[in-house]
This record gives structure tokens, sequence and C-alpha cells, in this order.
């Protein structure tokens, strides 16, 4: 759909990208930053609530434009106006990719082959609002008649990864009648297993979250889950899954025949990718948790990003000029991994989300015409809470061998529980915490240029060089969360353009699935399906033995 007769690499921009980095040495980042007063100004970009800095970067103005020029020869300006209209983007699955249909306003006119999706996705987000009106106001009886208050979010991935990541964000924006929330995701089930003592069958309710209700990982949790609500409330499987369960899935029929009544069922659709889903029923947690019109801000905050994307110069688009910082550095410096560390704890989750965001999407060797697609894609994206990670890898990142570009995020408004007279020591925490912002990411970027005073000492030198994106939020709520998230999703679409590959599907995840399935029998005693390698013979046995 792409200009796909080029290859990424044979585009002219790349070779001229190629001979730019070629140019630059080790100190080049350090060196600019001594010398460059104006760099703030040149490369850090705002949006809204949003103060993207790029100054960190080992970018010029002739690299930026020459980024941006790639951009463009890649086709990027149509591909965005493809991916909104609903055009199929996904190849493989000849599906569109609409998860900015989910946020948008509900007058705004959306029809994809003669279907009103915007009606459709109004229509859910409406019976998502009965039902956690009804939890909210306890009117949700369990199958012994007392309420339920407490609800455990069962699913994986996309079902799992986002949901989780924005009610530990938005943890202080939860309404004063918001069940207890808990995420369960493990197949091994022992997240259940610690969990399930501590809760009361009577007054809880699992939401199943799976797109597809396939899902070997969310069956097995679901199942365990139905047995024990059978067990602690004296009453049949089939009773408790008449008020115990909310399923959302775009699989009505598994649904269904899992025992899950229609009217607790959330419908979503095959044009929304897993890990884009959270935008959908699947956010019902975060909905139960912030009420439904902090989920409104949230869907809100996305779809201003979504309008910021579609429509600004790609000189000052922030997804835009993120994908190709990006981009500048895994293609041209070789920079294999990105740590993403956040400088607030409330985003803890955000690492694993993106990892999932980025790798999922990204991780791909074929172009969408299926060519080899000759150039590195997604990087290895990994991370944690900054000042946590100070004290165990930065070491690696200050001193160690290998590059790895950063990105730290912060909220600059403290969180609002500092405002409670009784936490005032909480304000003074977070004045420290962007302090270890600003001073990590200066060393990161500059070494010992940073220092107050030079050493000879090599093992106390820093080595510098390291790039780094700053992400400012005014503060952190529904609405920044939105647009922060949506930033990410729309920087993958962008590098997915580049590279000419489909950041919507993973094929990559299904042999292991059927693998697994064939395996099984075997460690129920009957013969494995298929010839096994000699190492796996010799661990199932050792398996067996125990
Ligand atoms: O196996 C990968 C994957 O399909 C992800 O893409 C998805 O987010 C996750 O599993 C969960 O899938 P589902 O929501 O269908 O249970």
């Amino acid at each position: 759909m792409y200009r796909l007769k080029t290859t990424p690499k044979s585009l002219p921009e790349w070779r001229k990208l190629a001979r730019l980095a070629a140019a630059q040495n080790d100190r080049y980042l350090a060196d600019e930053l001594v010398r460059d007063r104006g760099r703030f100004a040149r490369f850090s970009h705002r949006f809204e609530h949003l103060l993207l800095d790029l100054s960190k970067q080992p970018l010029n103005v002739k690299i930026e434009q020459t980024l941006l020029a790639l951009a463009q020869a890649s086709g990027l300006k149509g591909g965005i106006e493809k991916l909104f209209s609903g055009a199929a983007v996904n190849g493989s699955e000849q599906r569109a990719a609409l998860h900015s249909a989910l946020r948008t306003p509900a007058k705004q006119a959306l029809r994809v082959d003669g279907v009103d999706l915007n009606a459709q996705v109004h229509r859910s987000l409406n019976k998502m609002a009965r039902m956690v009106k009804r939890l909210h106001g306890r009117q949700w009886p369990g199958c012994t008649g007392a309420p339920l208050d407490t609800l455990v979010n069962i699913g994986v991935g996309g079902s799992d990864l986002g949901p989780q990541m924005a009610c530990h964000a938005l943890a202080e924006f939860a309404v004063g009648s918001a069940p207890n929330i808990h995420f369960v995701s493990c197949m091994d089930g022992s997240e259940l297993a610690r969990l399930l003592p501590q809760l009361n069958p009577h007054r809880t309710i699992f939401v199943l979250a799976s797109k597809s209700f396939t899902t070997a990982d969310t069956l097995a949790n679901a199942t365990t889950a139905r047995q024990w609500l059978a067990q602690g409330t004296g009453r049949s499987q089939q009773v408790c899954l008449k008020r115990h369960f909310i399923g959302i899935s775009c699989n009505l029929a598994a649904m269904t025949e899992w025992g899950i009544p229609v009217a607790h069922q959330l419908e979503i659709w095959d044009w929304v990718g897993g890990r884009y889903s959270l935008w959908s029923a699947i956010g019902f947690a975060i909905a139960a948790q912030i009420g439904l019109s902090g989920f409104r801000d949230m869907l809100a905050g996305a779809h201003s990003m979504d309008e910021h994307f579609r429509g600004t110069d790609f000189a000052q688009n922030l997804p835009v000029l993120l994908a190709l910082s990006d981009i500048w550095n895994s293609n041209f410096h070789n920079i294999e991994s990105r740590a993403v560390l956040p400088y607030d704890g409330r985003l803890m989750h955000l690492p694993a989300y993106l990892q999932q965001l980025e790798m999922e999407s990204n991780g791909k060797g074929v172009t969408q015409d299926g060519k080899v697609v000759g150039c590195a894609t997604a990087p290895i994206v990994w991370g944690a809470v900054g000042p946590n990670a100070q004290h165990a890898f930065y070491q690696l990142l200050h001193q160690g061998t290998r590059r790895v570009a950063c990105e730290l995020i912060a909220a600059i408004d403290r969180p609002a529980s500092a405002d409670n007279p009784a936490m005032a020591e909480l304000a003074e925490q977070h004045r420290l915490t962007l302090a270890n912002f600003l001073a990590q990411s200066r060393i990161l970027a500059m070494g010992d240029a940073a220092a107050e005073e030079a050493t000879a000492l090599p093992h106390r030198r820093y080595r510098g060089g390291q790039p780094c994106t700053s992400l400012l939020l005014d503060s952190l709520n529904p609405r920044s969360l939105g647009q922060l998230i949506a930033l990410y999703e729309h920087k993958v679409f962008v590098q997915s353009v580049i590279w000419k590959i489909n950041p919507f599907d993973q094929w990559g995840v299904e042999l292991g699935k059927r693998a697994a399935a064939g395996i099984l029998p075997a460690l129920q005693g009957e013969p494995a399906s298929g010839g096994l390698d000699s190492s796996t013979v010799g661990l199932l046995a050792a398996m067996q033995r125990k």
C-alpha cells in the first residue's frame, strides 16, 4: 500500500542519512550540548499537555530535515489517511486498524463499507456505562444477593497490559464508589492462587477480556475462577455464570458458549488490534475505576492526539518526530535497544505496555509485500521506573559498552495527594525525583562534560553519548495519559510505514500456541503429536519423573 516498489534502504534519503551518520563521532552529542545554547528551543516540541524534548538526541537541522524527507518519500502522508479512513492497512489479515475510531466523538460520522462504526462504538460505550453505573451503585448483586464490590480483570497481552497500566497510572482519579480492582494474566494460575484467598466470592465479579476468546491463558484462569466461585458461594457454576462474569470479545458466540449471558457481554470488533484495545470495552476496568467521565476524558485526550497527528505538518508533529529520532538511533547508529524510564511510580507499568505495543507491532522482518525488510526494525524495548533503575541497571547505561537510547518521562505537577497537608512531604519527594530526571539525562547524554570536575581515573569516567528523549506531561491525568498513549501508537505506525511492514498482525506468536497444544498431551501421559527433538524429550522426561 505504501511505495512498495522500493525497500526502506533504497530511498536516496536513506543513503543520505547513512552518510550523515558516518560523519558523526562519539563526542558529537556531548559537544553539541556544551556548544549550542539554542538546542532546546530548536529540538523541543509541545502539544497541549505534552512536551517532547529531542535536544539530547544526536540530531542537527540537516539530519532532522533529511529524516522528515525520508518520511515524505516513504508515503507517510498517504499512509496516515489510509489508517484513519478505514483502509485495510493490516494487509495480511485484510483488516482496518481503527483504534482512532474508538475515541472519535459521538457526533462525528465514520462509515466504513456502509457500516456506521461510530454508532457501534457509542452503543458499546453506553452499554459499558450502564454496567459500570450498576457496579458503582452497588446495584449488581451476586448469586447470593450480596452486592459485587470487587472486580478481577482476567486477560493477557493487550487485554491486560493497557488496562493495568492505565488503572495504576490513574489510581488517584478513582471514584469513591469504584470496586477494588485486580489484574490476573499468568497462565500458571499463580496470581489467582495468591489473590483468591483474599477475596470474598459472594462479592467478586470477573471481567473476561479476550478479543479472540480463545486464548489458553485467559480461559484457564477463567475456568479456575468459575470453580472457585461455585465452591465459595455454594451455588452451581451455571448460577455463578449468570451474575459473576462480564465478557468482552469480538467472538460473541464463544462468550455465549462459555456461559456468559448476552446482557453481560460487551462487543469489540476485528478492526481493533489487541494491543490497541484499551480504548474499547477492553478498558472496562479503567472505566470501573475512574468512572465513565474519566474514561471519556482519556478518550478525548487520545482523540486530540489523533487530530494533531493527522493534521500537523511533520516538522511539528510529535508522533512523527519521536518516530524519526528513534529511526535515527536504530537504523543509522545501530543502537539496538531503548530503555523506557518513567520518573513517576504511577507509570510503573508503562515499559511493559510499550514493550508489547512496539515489539509485537514492529518486530517484523518482511515488508507488507513479503520481501526481506533489509534493515533493523523495532528495537528491543525495556525499562523500569527511573529512580529505581538508577540503583540497578544505570551502571551499564553510564559505563557499560553498549549504546542504549533512553526515554525519560515525568509529570511536572506533583501528584494530587501531595496537596493534602498531611502528605506535604510528597511534594518534596516529587522535586527530588525531577532533580534526578534532569541530572541523569544530562549525564547519560554528556558524560564527563556534565561533571563539575574532571577525573583521569578510567573507572570514574562517564562515557556519555546515550541519546535521551525527555517527555514531560504538565500533569498526569486521564486526558494527558490518553495523549501519551496515542502518541506512542502513532509513533509505531510512522515507523511501520518507513520500514514498509505491517504493524497490525502478530503471526510470530501463533506457532508457539500450536506447539504447546501438541506437547500438552505428553504431560498428561499420552503421546505427544509430532516427533520431538532430543533436548525436548529429555526435558519432558525430567518433568515427568517429578
Ligand atoms: O498471543 C498474542 C495476542 O494475540 C496479543 O496480540 C493479544 O493482545 C493477546 O494475545 C491476548 O489476546 P486475546 O485478547 O484474544 O485473548
